[in-house]
């Protein structure tokens, strides 16, 4: 986890820097990540599947040149779903073939794109993506590797998942009424189209792996099907991403290696049963790697007690900058960083800046009852999905990342200033 430590005074060090240093320099609120922690726990997911799988990151989570470097260096691949994702990837030098592109409703532009630049896989979503791609590789006189995404009936909430009998949702091709094996019979009659596996991604911050287990379940069944129909045992199957971290101490997330001894063992036996040779796996985690990795460094403002209620904490950023409490109704933690405090703990909601009522970062906490402006506290585990989320809502502006290693902060993507903001208005 994080070098995190405190020292005399309590004030926070994170990868031999404190806090107060930090916010002098770069002023609040910033998102703080620690690069060594980032970087081992992609080595840890890519040491624990070893050579005969694969590890995309998903860019979603958190993306910015400098770790599509780090990711690069530690022999990751990217998952990437858009065209500005990609020209991030290509522009910091990730070989396109490591790459692979996803997404409901890629343009075009954006497929001819990833074609061109030779991406290594492209994850086809739907039947008309199947002839979009086919039609734009013949153009371009390539054949393009695809794996097709299908939904295999089983939902995947926080902390648990239910199956469903009926996907009623955008992506990927249902494995019922025989779709996806229509969807596989149309690809593999494509010159341009190298059809290499089969896509489920079940969905996020998941910690049960029995929800995995169906759906491996259900893919083997499919290329199974796929060989018995056509004699083609294809050669990859990527189970997606999804797996759970710590917001709170309630949160007990698995070990990677736990995953991937629990996949792979889950395939091998499938496929032994099926008489299948065991594909190769791919894994797609974003928020496990990027998540637990920053915390988000707030000034205190006013501080405003409600009489027999609860006291509510402003800082100066809020949900443009973390919109998972008020989207998802996520949880946090939150601790003052900047000195230590004796003084009686506190309920408290710590709100934002924004001018809404939803505007909260985190929900219940306590804090000293001392806290006062100019306080700086940290929300850990805002790695994934905030920056990356992060909006311009009442034209604040988004906050920078941080990046600190061997007790030396460097800026990877800066604040926006109010010069960015109006460049885009040209009214
Ligand atoms: N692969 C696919 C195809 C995905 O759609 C996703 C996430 C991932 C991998 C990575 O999932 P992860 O390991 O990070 O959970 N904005 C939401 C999460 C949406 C995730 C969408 N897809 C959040 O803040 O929780």
């Amino acid at each position: 986890s994080q070098t995190v430590t405190r020292d005399e005074h309590g004030v926070l060090t994170v990868g031999g820097i404190d806090v107060k240093r930090l916010a002098e320099e770069y002023g609040t609120p910033a998102y703080v990540l620690d690069e060594d922690d980032f970087r081992s726990r992609a080595r840890a997911w890519r040491t624990a599947f070893g050579e005969n799988a694969d590890v995309f990151y998903a860019g979603k989570a958190f993306l910015s040149r400098a770790v599509v470097r780090w990711l690069s260096e530690e022999g990751l691949n990217l998952d990437v779903c858009s065209g500005g994702e990609l020209a991030t990837a290509l522009s910091a030098g990730m070989p396109a073939e490591r790459i692979a592109f996803h997404g409901n409703n890629k343009s075009v532009a954006e497929i001819r794109r990833a074609v061109e630049a030779g991406v290594g896989r492209i994850v086809l979503d739907s039947f008309q993506e199947i002839v979009r791609v086919a039609h734009i590789a013949r153009e371009l006189g390539t054949r393009q590797r695809v794996q097709i995404r299908v939904t295999v009936g089983v939902e995947a909430h926080t902390h648990e998942f239910i199956a469903t009998a009926h996907e009623d949702q955008k992506f990927g091709i249902p494995l019922a009424g025989g779709q996806a094996a229509e969807a596989v019979r149309r690809a593999l009659q494509l010159d341009s189209l190298e059809v290499i596996g089969i896509h489920s991604h079940i969905g996020s911050q998941i910690f049960d792996m029995s929800g995995f287990e169906v759906a491996a379940h259900r893919v083997v069944g499919l290329l199974k099907d796929i060989r018995d129909e056509h004699g083609v045992e294809l050669p990859e199957i990527d189970l997606g991403g999804g797996l759970g971290i710590a917001y709170t101490s309630d949160d007990d997330p698995r070990e990677p290696h736990e995953i991937a001894k629990a996949l792979s063992e889950i395939v091998t036996r499938e496929c032994e049963a099926a008489k299948l040779r065991t594909p190769r796996i791919s894994v797609e985690p974003g928020r496990a790697i990027v998540g637990p990795t920053a915390f988000t460094l707030y000034e205190v403002g006013t501080v405003k007690p409600l009489d027999g209620l609860r006291t509510y904490v402003s800082v100066d950023g809020g949900m443009s900058d973390n919109i998972r409490t008020a989207l998802y109704d996520a949880e946090y933690s939150v601790a003052l960083v900047s000195r230590s405090s004796d003084a009686e703990p506190m309920l408290t909601r710590v709100v934002g800046k924004h001018c809404e009522s939803g505007d909260i970062v985190v929900k219940d906490a306590f804090l000293p009852s001392d806290l006062a402006p100019g306080d700086l506290i940290a929300v850990p585990a805002t790695g994934a999905y905030c920056r990356s989320m992060a909006s311009n809502y009442n034209h604040v502006l988004r906050p920078p990342v941080v990046a600190v290693k061997d007790g030396q902060a460097r800026v990877i993507v800066r604040r926006e200033t109010e010069e960015d903001l109006l460049r885009l208005d040209v009214g």
